[in-house]
């Protein structure tokens, strides 16, 4: 049975709020309340670690299912998968998603499990639709990417469990550098698949996202 890691201890700057982003209310819930309703009809999940703002109690309206374990999280999202990793108890595959996408349906974690047959790991992710160019430091372009293998990665992530183990073994500044952990995973060598996710599982970042957010929510209600 799978464990699913929930990281939800970031200080939410961007969105420039009072309290922990995870708290913030979106839809008449805390935000980290989505993603535990997701989670709570996935029967592969067997349990769920909270990597947690320090210092502040959950609160009961998220909606913690019974057993649901609460860590305090790290200085970084790496570090906080790498506590929560480590007060998960016995469990494989593992899930890792961010508290910040609330938008993320129940089938996308189903599909991000099955999709670890084949693959170390598996993350969720949305064809770029944008055209993407890099430049250099003066915003000169060297070239254009070709946007038909551009995929924009999200959570969740599925992980075969030595694999995820085994990439979060890094020393401190390496964890620092890492956005997702499939990264880590794929520095290793370890495979990695894209399982295609819409666009709407975004990421509450600005005040923005908080917006769309909570209009996307309201039409499911
Ligand atoms: N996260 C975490 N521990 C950290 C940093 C981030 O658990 N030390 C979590 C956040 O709670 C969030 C997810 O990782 O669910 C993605 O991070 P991000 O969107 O950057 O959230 P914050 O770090 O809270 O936001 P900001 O960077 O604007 O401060
Ligand atoms: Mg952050």
């Amino acid at each position: 049975m799978a464990v699913a890691l929930i990281v939800a201890a970031g200080r939410g700057e961007r969105l420039g709020a009072s309290g922990p982003k995870a708290f913030v209310v979106l839809a008449g819930r805390p935000l980290l309340a989505w993603s535990l309703e997701a989670l709570k009809a996935v029967p592969a999940i067997e349990r769920i670690v909270i990597a947690m703002p320090p210092g502040h109690p959950l609160p009961p309206e998220a909606g913690a299912p019974e057993g649901t374990v609460l860590v305090p999280g790290g200085a970084t999202r790496s570090h906080s998968v790498r506590t929560a990793l480590a007060a998960a108890g016995p469990g494989h595959p593992v899930i890792v998603h961010d508290a910040a996408r609330p938008l993320a349906p129940p089938e996308l974690f189903e599909r991000a499990l099955a999709a670890l047959e084949h693959a170390d790991a598996a993350v969720a992710a949305a064809p770029v639709t944008d055209t993407i160019k890099e430049a250099d430091a003066h915003g000169t372009v060297r070239h254009t990417l070709d946007r038909k293998s551009l995929w924009a990665i999200q959570t969740p992530q599925a992980f075969r469990r030595e694999a995820l183990v085994a990439a979060l073994a890094q020393p401190d500044d390496i964890l620092a550098a890492a956005t997702d952990d499939a990264w880590l995973v794929e520095r290793a060598g370890g495979t990695v698949r894209v399982v295609e996710s819409a666009p709407e599982n975004l990421k509450v970042t600005t005040p923005l996202d908080l917006r769309v957010a909570e209009l996307l929510l309201a039409e499911r209600c």
